[in-house]
């Protein structure tokens, strides 16, 4: 049997779902974690998935011609995906970052052929944490950028194919790899296609299982609470945008706030208990199901995304 890949786009997905048992207990919690460990994608992270669903979605509809430039605002991590998609399917693409993101992410999407565009923070910002004011302006230099180029612009906040990455892939694999034994799923938000996709799948599967939005603490607008504090290192979300495309018209079960110091210390303990290198926002995510297990989902069992790689991270205080 040939079990050989066209390419490394065949790796995308199908990542594990372990249980965190050890850091369920070292936390004196009743129930079960379950990770989806998508820091092992090509490019470390699950907006592998997002890159391609966007991509393979504008292809099938024509949106994007052979050879067109792609660009994109990005966090790091759908600029790194594109890069991988764009550079296999023979597409150049622009990346558009702030200069308030790790410096490894630009330096890995230079590397994997991508042209990197870093934009200044707002004066008043701080490395580490961008601002939805950082983002509006990284985004105004993305949209020039794209029609000067006559470009395709990747737009995770508005593409359907990343949602849809989501239903059609993370959402299935979560529910076959836990043989359906699942309560709930929490996830912090940047775009929202992580969660909207995922809730939507697992929500047709069984309407009982319970979908959560994670937020940074002092910044949770989805939760309708005032911003006290805009700024926090949970990187790739939490930019206080209220109004996300994929999360109209859709209701929760509730939310959950997690501050930038929690976030650390659970993608620490993910680190030293688990063996799960891994960024702020997986340490979010497993932070939101512990505070879930410690309440509503007391003995019952939650799904949360591994959302990168610890690797991501080496220049911040992330691992001192
Ligand atoms: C590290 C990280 N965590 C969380 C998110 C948020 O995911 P989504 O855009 O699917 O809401 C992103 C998005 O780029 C990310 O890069």
């Amino acid at each position: 049997m040939n079990e050989t890949l066209d390419s490394v786009l065949g790796a995308i997905g199908n990542t594990p779902l372990v249980r965190l048992d050890r850091l369920v207990r070292h936390h004196g919690c009743a129930g079960t974690i379950l990770a989806k460990l998508d820091h092992l994608n090509p490019g470390f992270s699950k907006k592998d998935r997002a890159a391609l669903g966007v991509v393979e979605a504008a292809e099938r509809e024509g949106a994007l011609q052979p050879g067109q430039t792609v660009v994109e605002l990005t966090s790091g991590n759908m600029g790194t995906g594109l890069a991988i998609v764009c550079g296999i399917k023979g597409y150049p693409f622009v990346a558009v970052m702030s200069k308030g993101n790790s410096p490894e992410r630009a330096r890995m999407m230079a590397a994997l052929g991508a042209e990197v565009v870093l934009v200044d923070q707002l004066p008043d910002s701080r490395p580490g944490e961008v601002s939805g004011a950082d983002l509006a302006e990284v985004d105004r230099v993305a949209t020039q950028l794209t029609a000067d180029k006559a470009a395709f612009r990747a737009d995770q906040f508005r593409r359907r194919g990343n949602p849809d990455a989501h239903e059609h892939m993370t959402g299935p694999e979560i529910w076959r790899q836990c043989g359906g034994n699942l309560d709930a799923f929490c996830d912090f938000v940047g775009s929202g296609g992580t969660l909207a996709g995922t809730s939507k799948f697992l929500r047709a599967q069984n309407p009982q299982i319970k979908c959560y939005p994670v937020e940074p603490a002092g910044a949770a607008v989805l939760a309708g609470q005032k911003v006290t504090r805009a700024e926090h290192p949970i990187q790739g979300g939490g930019y206080v945008m209220d109004d996300l495309d994929f999360l109209r018209g859709l209701e929760w079960d509730g939310f959950l706030q997690i501050d930038g110091d929690t976030a650390r210390e659970i993608t620490r303990d993910l680190a030293r208990l688990e063996g799960i290198f891994a960024g702020f926002s997986a340490g979010a995510n497993v932070a939101g199901a512990l505070e879930l297990l410690k309440g509503p989902h007391r003995g019952q069992t939650v799904a949360v995304v591994i959302c990168d790689s610890g690797l991501k991270y080496l220049s911040t205080d992330l691992f001192p």
